[in-house]
Parts: C-alpha cells; sequence; structure tokens
C-alpha cells in the first residue's frame, strides 16, 4: 500500500514537472496582465491607431522587415517602469510605404516591460508579443499564447550584450 501510494505521489510531481516544461508562459493570469498592458500601452499612444511613430529601420528575423522601436515608462498596476515597443512591420514594403500609412503594414507588436518583482531570472522583463488586432502571438504549439516568459523571446534575449536582455542600449 505504501509502496502504491508513493508510486502516486512520484507520477503527480513528474506530471506537474512535465506540466511546467510544457507551459512556462502564457497562464491565465499572464494573459491577463498583458491585456492591462496593451490597455496602458494604448493610453500612452505607444499602441494603438495613431500610435507614435518614428523612423522605421530595415529590420532582421525573427522581428519584422521594417521595424520601430520605441522607449518609455508606463504605470501599471500602480507599477512604474520602463517599456520598449518593437512595431514589426512587412512583409514586402519600403520604409516609405511603412512611414506614410503604418497601420495598413504593421504585422505585430513586440513588448518588454520592466516588471518590479515578476521574475529574477527575467530580470523583470514581462514578454508580450501582439498580432495587428491586439491578440496574442502563439508559440509553435499553436496555442500557447506567447505573454510572460515566452521560451523564444527570453533563451534569444539573454544573449543581448550589456546582459540587461536588451539588445537596443546596455542601460538597464
Ligand atoms: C532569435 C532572437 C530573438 C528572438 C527569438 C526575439 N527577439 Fe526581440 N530582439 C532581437 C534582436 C536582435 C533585437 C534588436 C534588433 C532589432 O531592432 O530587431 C530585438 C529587439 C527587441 C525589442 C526592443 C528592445 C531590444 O531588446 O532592443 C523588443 C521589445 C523585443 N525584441 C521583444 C521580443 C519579444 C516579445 C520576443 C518573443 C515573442 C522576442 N523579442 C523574440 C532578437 C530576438
Amino acid at each position: 500500500m505504501k509502496k502504491i501510494l508513493m508510486a502516486g505521489v512520484m507520477l503527480l510531481a513528474l506530471t506537474a514537472l512535465l506540466a511546467r516544461a510544457q507551459m512556462p508562459f502564457g497562464s491565465v493570469a499572464e494573459q491577463e496582465y498583458g491585456r492591462a498592458l496593451w490597455n496602458a500601452l494604448q493610453s500612452a499612444n505607444l499602441v494603438g491607431e495613431n500610435h507614435i511613430m518614428a523612423w522605421p529601420y530595415e529590420g532582421n528575423a525573427p522581428h519584422g522587415d521594417k521595424l520601430v522601436t520605441l522607449e518609455s515608462e508606463i504605470t501599471l498596476n500602480g507599477q512604474r517602469g520602463t517599456v520598449l515597443v518593437k512595431h514589426n512591420y512587412g512583409p514586402d514594403v519600403t520604409l516609405e510605404q511603412v512611414s506614410n500609412d503604418p497601420g495598413a503594414y504593421l504585422v505585430a507588436t513586440t513588448v518588454m516591460f520592466k516588471r518590479e518583482g515578476y521574475s529574477a531570472a527575467n530580470q523583470d522583463w514581462f514578454f508580450a508579443k501582439y498580432l495587428a488586432d491586439a491578440t496574442y502571438d502563439v508559440a509553435p504549439d499553436g496555442a500557447t499564447p506567447l505573454v510572460g516568459s515566452p521560451t523564444g523571446c527570453v533563451t534569444c534575449h539573454s544573449n543581448a550584450p550589456g546582459e540587461d536582455m536588451v539588445f537596443l542600449n546596455n542601460k538597464y
């Protein structure tokens, strides 16, 4: 009886571990936070129709063909923090076309918000990728929303110079 119980406990622990390994991001809480983040970005005019625009530049994979990166600060749930917003445009457009009509070519918006106390392993960066209609893009499994600490974002951004997970500069 004891052995069966032990086996049961181990199986449960294993299932929990596997579940964690398969879904380290995109939890309901992270999705809700990501929605609040989008709303805060919209209020700050950093996303949405008529968002603040800057000169687009030539991008590289995995970010879009043409990019605009904005750096600012927002307050979310009473926490003030840096936010980096990257608008990804494409696929086959000129810088001028993007500049003239950004809304027509927006493919996705990737965001990093410095959320104090969120995750020491991520240096508190909360990641999210929104499609042009503001819904979440999903992981290669076709279902898990890219919000929170998506493995792809975290793995690649861990290689950014300055060990701050940011490529743009080394201030953080
Ligand atoms: C394979 C590497 C790679 C992956 C995966 C990746 N990025 Fe990036 N990211 C970069 C590089 C390189 C830059 C800087 C160059 C540029 O402007 O594209 C960048 C820039 C950014 C920036 C502007 C701040 C900065 O670091 O310069 C944000 C915001 C961002 N990425 C968000 C994301 C999010 C969210 C994801 C996941 C959905 C993601 N990235 C996945 C490589 C990656």
